[in-house]
């Protein structure tokens, strides 16, 4: 790739899981406003939703993590938490008594680590939830696991709860890069979790890969991806490390020598996105790929495919509740956020309380830009409206004289070689960034 290019888009840019991004949201809702967005985004007749549950513990600190996390080795921590987390979905339901009619499509298990919890723990949290639930007739449950912390007792939980998508954190295979992100596992274990996963019957095995971690080179990303294309999973997300040490402290814990900038980190994406799609991977939207076996790249195929905080879905629902500590909800005119410090959260929803950090109402431009960002994530190209079109036209002209867009009349459409400028070019249709030049840092950088 032209090294032009890397320095010149190599800036601080959002990942866009949300628009306003988060920095940008400033319209908070009251709970009974969260509350009324929340019914009315049910309230068509064929209503659908979506839920995610945040557990935010593990037993070991990853120094690149960037996640909200809750380390400790005392699994003292698990029932208090799942208490509060069932006291939250309690109290959603004595307000909104239709939330339990509704079709449940999505359920996701994110973290931390959710296999921190026991199997028995696991299934009391499970029980409590979706014994109250509509869960649909095909229902699309995954989790996100540590193959250090799980056991195929917990995936037999798993699939008598009906989860069938399983995604493996990996990050990289080789032994001096594990030393200083400090998580040490093996080939063997991921293959073991890999293995269990498969004969339990789950059919999307997603492993997540990082380029730009300390000391990779492109030598190791080779054979880590050679090793990943050993287990063979249905789905890979490769990410961009994020480096935020203002807000991630244990980042500061390697030095920022180690870590591969610029052109170099690029080269390492660009092996991986050659070696996957000679490997049957295709690129379906920002750092994912998927096999045209999976059900993501069918979903991309039919035009189907949603983005949202958890990431690549194949559906778009009308609601997606988030339960647990710092977890987001989005009803699709309004944003809500839990309480990011766990004793608070934990606090507020035994007290009886909705644990509201923040959230925003969405404005009707909002609404148009997110749906323009989205459809930029998803297909690769977004029709505009003519005033809309003309503004960003011009905001994007240096990308057009790049090649990395092209324009047909009010269609904005990414080229090939602009897929990797993904998140500069929604940058383009970012108003409220253009509004509001950060003053601070909020974002990692763009590559
Ligand atoms: C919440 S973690 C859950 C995975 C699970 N706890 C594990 O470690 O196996 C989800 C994923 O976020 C990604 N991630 C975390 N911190 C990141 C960072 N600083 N930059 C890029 N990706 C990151 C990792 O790939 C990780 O697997
Ligand atoms: S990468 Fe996973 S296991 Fe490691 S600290 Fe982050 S959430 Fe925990």
């Amino acid at each position: 790739m032209d090294s032009r290019l890397i320095a010149k888009y190599d800036i601080p840019a959002p990942r866009y899981t949300s628009y306003p991004t988060v920095p940008y949201w400033s319209d908070s809702p009251t709970t009974s406003e969260w509350l009324e967005h929340v019914r009315n985004s049910i309230s068509g007749e064929n209503a659908s939703f979506a839920m995610y549950l945040h557990i935010p513990f593990c037993e070991t600190l990853c120094t690149f993590c960037g996640c909200n996390t809750s380390i400790t080795k005392n699994h003292s921590v698990e029932n208090p938490y799942i208490e509060a987390v069932t006291s939250e979905f309690n109290h959603y339901i004595a307000e909104i008594p239709e939330l339990s009619k509704v079709e449940l499509k999505e359920l996701h298990l994110g973290g931390g680590t959710p296999t921190y919890l026991s199997e028995a723990n696991l299934k009391l949290l499970l029980g409590n939830i979706l014994s109250r639930l509509n869960v649909s007739r095909h229902p699309e449950f995954s989790i996100e696991v540590n193959p250090r912390r799980t056991r195929k007792t917990h995936l037999e939980v798993l699939r008598e709860f009906g989860f069938t998508r399983i995604s493996l954190g990996v990050q990289d295979f080789d032994q001096e890069v594990q030393r200083l992100i400090n998580r040490n596992q093996t080939f063997d274990e991921t293959k073991a979790t890999t293995d269990d996963a498969r004969s339990l019957g789950f059919n999307s095995v997603n492993f997540d890969l990082i380029y730009g971690l300390p000391r990779q080179t492109k030598e190791s990303v080779r054979k880590t991806i050679a090793q990943t294309l050993e287990l063979r999973p249905d789905r890979i997300a490769f990410y961009s490390y994020a480096h935020v040490p203002w807000i991630k402290a244990a980042q500061r814990l390697f030095t920022e020598e180690d870590l591969p900038r610029g052109e170099e980190k690029r080269a390492l994406y660009e092996i991986g996105r050659e070696l996957f799609e000679k490997n049957g991977y295709a690129e379906i939207g920002m750092d994912h790929f998927a096999l045209k076996t999976d059900g993501l790249w069918k979903s991309h195929e039919r035009g189907h495919l949603h983005r949202n905080f958890m990431g690549y879905t194949e559906n778009r629902t009308d609601l997606l509740l988030g339960l647990g500590v710092s977890a987001i909800s989005d009803s699709g005119t309004c944003f809500h956020q839990n309480e990011k410090i766990l004793k608070k959260y934990e606090k507020k929803t035994m007290a009886g309380e909705f644990a509201t950090l923040r959230g925003h109402k969405l404005s009707g431009e909002d609404i148009q830009q997110r749906n323009s960002i989205l459809d930029l994530s998803t297909k690769w190209e977004v029709t505009l409206a003519p005033d809309i079109a003309e503004i960003v036209k011009n905001y994007l002209k240096v990308l057009e004289e790049d090649s990395l867009i092209r324009w047909e009349g009010v269609k904005l459409i990414i080229t090939e070689s602009g897929k990797p400028f993904l998140r500069n070019i929604c940058m383009g249709l970012d108003f409220k960034l253009r509004e509001h030049s950060p003053e601070m840092k909020v974002f990692s950088q763009a590559i």
